[in-house]
């Protein structure tokens, strides 16, 4: 892992949380990378690496992939030069084996997380959120089909591409177990990183650009 990243973040929330739509945002904002752990994933699967291969049927069915898969790519990422400015962690750490790893492997650079940032929505809104959730196949940018179109019917906003996609495991059935593992696993990391004094709660049930003013704001004090 880096160890001259000046900035580690966390964002940790259920599905639909806004973790990426913020990630995204906060990149162009500071300049932070965003490393998320789903995206990482999706990638090898794409690539039919080994981990994606031995990654799929869990995501598939909306059950977390092993801890050692999800650190093997997460390692591999963090050691890249890019990471220096500083990192977003999205969807990582999800469970206490991979916060452990986490703490650890920074403590041993002599470093910590900067702040973990715990996006709140409730629970009734996450299947609308994931549900009607689309993204520009060519440069990934995020949409929702209430909540965010793009500015021009069929067209991003960012790179004018016209080709959209979906995500295979949003789906009202998979959403479910999404958030059952969130519940289980993930949430009582929100405790554990309260104790340190490191976790700064967000409203994520405001719009987009008041949530983006919010994580400005209290990046801007770090
Ligand atoms: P991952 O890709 O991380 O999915 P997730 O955590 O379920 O989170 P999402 O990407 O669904 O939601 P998000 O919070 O990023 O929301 P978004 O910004 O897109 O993981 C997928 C799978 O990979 C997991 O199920 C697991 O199998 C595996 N995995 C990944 N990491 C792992 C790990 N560390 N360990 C083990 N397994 C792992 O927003 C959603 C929609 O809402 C968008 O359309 C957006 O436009 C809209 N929206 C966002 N904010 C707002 C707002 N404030 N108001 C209204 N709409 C909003």
């Amino acid at each position: 892992m880096a160890n001259q990243a000046t900035t580690i973040l966390v964002l940790l929330g259920p599905p639909g949380a806004g973790k990426g739509t913020q990630a995204r945002m906060l990149e162009e904002q500071f300049g932070f990378v965003q490393l998320s752990t789903g995206d990482m994933l999706r990638a090898a699967v794409a690539a039919k690496t080994p981990a994606g291969l031995a990654g799929k049927q869990a995501m598939d069915s909306g059950n977390l992939v092993s801890d050692d898969i999800v650190l093997g790519i997460l390692n591999h990422r963090m050691s890249q030069s890019d990471t220096t400015v500083g990192v977003m962690l999205d969807g990582f750490p999800r469970t206490a084996a991979q916060a452990k790893v986490l703490d650890d492997l920074l403590a041993s650079n002599g470093r910590r997380l900067s702040r973990v940032i715990n996006l709140m929505v409730d629970d009734a809104a996450m299947v609308d959120r994931v549900s009607g959730r689309f993204t520009c196949a060519g440069c990934g940018e995020g949409y929702h089909d209430r909540f965010k179109q793009p500015s021009v019917h069929g067209r991003c906003d960012k790179c004018s591409g016209e080709s959209f996609k979906r995500r295979a495991d949003d789906n009202a059935e998979t959403v479910q177990q999404r958030l059952s593992e969130y519940h289980a696993e993930t949430a009582p990391l929100i405790r554990h990183y309260d104790q340190m004094g490191i976790l700064c709660k967000v409203d994520a049930m405001q719009p987009i650009e008041e949530v983006n003013q919010r994580l400005n704001l209290m990046i801007a004090s770090l």
